[in-house]
């Protein structure tokens, strides 16, 4: 569960691209051990706050830390994608980046690889002295393959995954640099009914089993409300609300805003 100890802090992050305003002064915090989610409508600046606290865009207003333990907060403004990567920030992303001709071994031993420092080249072509590395993980490919209950499928090709089982190897994939936080963005995209519970339960899973973080944005919302133990709404590039599934839930603003009545009833 949550401790009351601040994970990130984000304070009035402003991000710009030319006239458009694609995050306004957001302000949020995750605590470390939290389940937390963001949601809001098509455009409402989801992607691009994933993408600020991943050192992939840089706001141009605002502070987001990373609170560390026996470490100083890393100031992710400024900072390069690899290196808040390293500092324990991981992400799957919202449209699949799986290596389709690969399998789903290979596909988790990249990311397992690419943290041991070699490096994205390195991991694929890699010399002899490299060789205990390598068995180390295999080691931990195959424990991150297990966890996600994809043992069975370790040398089927990515590509010919289903749709769910895809959605769990990204998992993996993001489990292989041993986060502390891990984003998630729209993992049940995609997905059917029975795989939309697998996946629930998973993602439960590596926050109790694993102590990792969940930073999660969702479309569904009987999903997201049963998963998320707070939540933020943003609605275009604003957060216009913060509080429990409960509290959202009767959120006039939110219901307004985005959610429609079908949401008090928990449906999508
Ligand atoms: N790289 C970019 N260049 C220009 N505009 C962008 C870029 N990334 C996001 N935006 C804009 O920011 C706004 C928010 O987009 P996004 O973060 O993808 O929203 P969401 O994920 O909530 O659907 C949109 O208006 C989008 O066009
Ligand atoms: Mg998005």
């Amino acid at each position: 569960m949550s401790s009351n100890e601040l994970l990130l802090s984000v304070e009035d992050v402003t991000l710009r691209f030319g006239g458009v305003v694609s995050l306004n002064k957001v302000s949020m915090n995750q605590r470390r051990g939290e389940i937390l989610a963001v949601i809001g409508p098509n455009g409402a600046g989801k992607t691009s706050l994933f993408n600020s606290l991943t050192g992939v865009y840089q706001p141009q207003e605002g502070t987001i830390l990373l609170h560390r333990i026996d470490q100083p907060a890393l100031s992710v403004i400024g900072q390069k994608a690899h290196r808040v990567a390293k500092a324990g920030v991981a992400r799957t992303f919202q449209a699949s980046r799986m290596f389709g001709a690969l399998t789903a071994f290979e596909n988790v031993k990249i990311g397992a690889e690419d943290h041991s420092g070699l490096g994205f080249v390195g991991a694929m072509f890699k010399g002899p002295r490299t060789r205990r590395g390598e068995r180390a993980s295999d080691a931990r490919t195959y424990e991150l393959l297990e966890f996600v209950g994809l043992t069975k499928q370790a040398n089927t090709v990515s590509a010919s995954l289903s749709y769910g089982d895809r959605r769990r190897l990204e998992i993996a994939r993001g489990l292989a640099t041993n986060p502390t936080v891990l984003l998630l963005d729209e993992p049940a995209a995609g997905t059917n009914p029975s795989e939309k519970v697998e996946l629930t339960e998973l993602i439960r899973k590596v926050r109790d089993d694993m102590g990792v973080s969940i930073l999660l944005i969702e479309h569904d919302m009987k999903l997201v409300m049963s998963l998320a133990e707070r939540l933020y709404v943003l609605n275009f590039g604003a957060v216009i609300a913060e509080g429990t599934p409960d509290e959202i839930r009767a959120n006039p603003a939110v219901v307004e805003a985005y959610l429609g009545s079908s949401a008090t009833k928990g449906k999508n």
